[in-house]
């Protein structure tokens, strides 16, 4: 039996949703270049659900669902309130939340094709709710419920901060998350194909992904990026901090890519953006420093940045808190998650590959009272 560790370059399923090829990212067939400068998110999310992209009656009829699907269940929110705010991170409230709503959805376990789209309607439009709301009751303050009337990312950041987002603002976070609503078999969408392909149902699948979301590796890094530029705090001390770091092996969050050895095609955008914003902020030392941690990385260690380093200096220059970033690639993600776990469900087959086994072999049995 030979060994591939961490699954690289092993292709473990076909799917249609979207497609890294010769370091090119589309969504079902359309370049990420031509979405993230023209898309809307919600567009996106019925390309990804739907293998196309919806005429004028389709959007506006998918949007009126989305948004009338944003409210979520009064126990749920009432949890959020009783969890130990001061040492709950974001995302393992989300991660509890999330499967709490399947506690008080009658259909969670219905199977159908079309009970699971509306389950996919209902997760996407009830994230960013949950995540706003935590947002603000750790902050001591009431949830903001969604307007129907704004944008799905006019609406997320309307529920976290109380007031409409201005159009830069809005159009800055909507190319954020058309950016980061999926991405071939990352471990998140993988996490969700391997449970539900035991015929777990749709809140299982998100939940699981959610978990594997929040580690440092994965979606995890772009808060650890925000920290990093924080503990540097000015562009000239970029060089001697990451050049010692590089020394002790640790890693530069935000730099490396399991498939893109050429560089991700959506830092270029997200570079972009934090340039804009922070000219915008007058803080532009952030960029500034990213640029040069940047140059220093690829220099040292031919490491490109990923969709995680520049997204952080973009968040922050939108007034985000750090420890919401990760929870907002959630809220975009879920709606890559949940293309492929309706695939999953429509040509499934179990997920159950092999280890090599390294352990001792034909060990005897010693009864407890002998054992040392
Ligand atoms: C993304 C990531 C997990 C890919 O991991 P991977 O495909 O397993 O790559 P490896 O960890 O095997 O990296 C190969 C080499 O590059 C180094 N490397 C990879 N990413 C690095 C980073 N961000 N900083 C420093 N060194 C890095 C590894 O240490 C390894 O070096 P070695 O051969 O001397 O041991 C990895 O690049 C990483 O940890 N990046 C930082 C976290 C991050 O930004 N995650 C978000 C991804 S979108």
């Amino acid at each position: 039996m030979s060994t591939t560790k961490g699954l690289e370059g092993i292709v473990a399923t076909t799917s249609s949703v979207s497609s890294i090829i010769d370091g090119v990212l589309t969504y079902h067939g359309y370049n990420i270049d031509d979405l993230a400068d023209n898309a809307t998110f919600e567009e996106v999310v019925y390309l990804l659900w739907n293998n196309k992209l919806p005429n004028k009656e389709e959007l506006e009829t998918f949007t009126k669902e989305l948004a009338q699907a944003s409210t979520v269940p009064q126990e749920v929110l009432d949890q959020l309130r009783s969890f130990p705010i001061d040492q709950v991170h974001p995302m393992a409230a989300l991660r509890t939340a999330v499967s709490n709503l399947a506690l008080f959805d009658e259909e969670a376990d219905e199977m159908t094709e079309e009970a699971n789209r509306r389950k996919a309607v209902r997760l996407q439009a009830q994230l960013p709710t949950i995540v706003t709301a935590f947002a603000r009751i750790r902050q001591g303050k009431e949830p903001v419920a969604p307007k129907q009337e704004l944008s799905f990312a006019a609406n997320f950041l309307y529920m976290l901060n109380g007031e409409e987002p201005d159009e830069i603002s809005e159009k800055a976070f909507n190319k954020a998350l058309v950016l980061h609503a999926d991405h071939e078999l990352n471990a998140s969408t993988f996490t969700a194909r391997v449970c539900v392909a035991t015929l777990s149902d749709v809140y299982s699948g998100v939940t699981a992904a959610i978990g594997a979301l929040k580690g440092p590796l994965h979606g995890g890094a772009n808060e650890r990026v925000m920290a990093m530029l924080n503990d540097i705090g000015d562009a000239d001390k970029a060089e001697s901090y990451i050049k010692e770091a590089l020394e002790n092996k640790t890693k530069i969050m935000g730099f490396g890519h399991r498939v893109y050895k050429d560089g991700d095609p959506r830092a270029k955008h997200l570079r972009e953006m934090s340039r804009q914003l922070t000219d915008i902020t007058g803080e532009s030392k952030w960029y500034d420093m990213s640029v040069k941690i940047d140059e220093i990385v690829t220099n040292e260690k031919g490491l490109l940045p990923n969709v995680d380093f520049y997204s952080a200096s973009v968040y922050h220059s939108l007034g985000i808190e750090h420890d919401i970033f990760t929870p907002i690639f959630a809220v975009s993600r879920v709606s890559g998650w949940l293309a492929h776990i309706l695939e999953q469900y429509e040509n499934n087959r179990l997920i159950r590959p092999r280890a090599e086994y390294t352990g001792p072999d034909k060990q005897e049995w010693i009864p407890l009272k002998d054992r040392k």
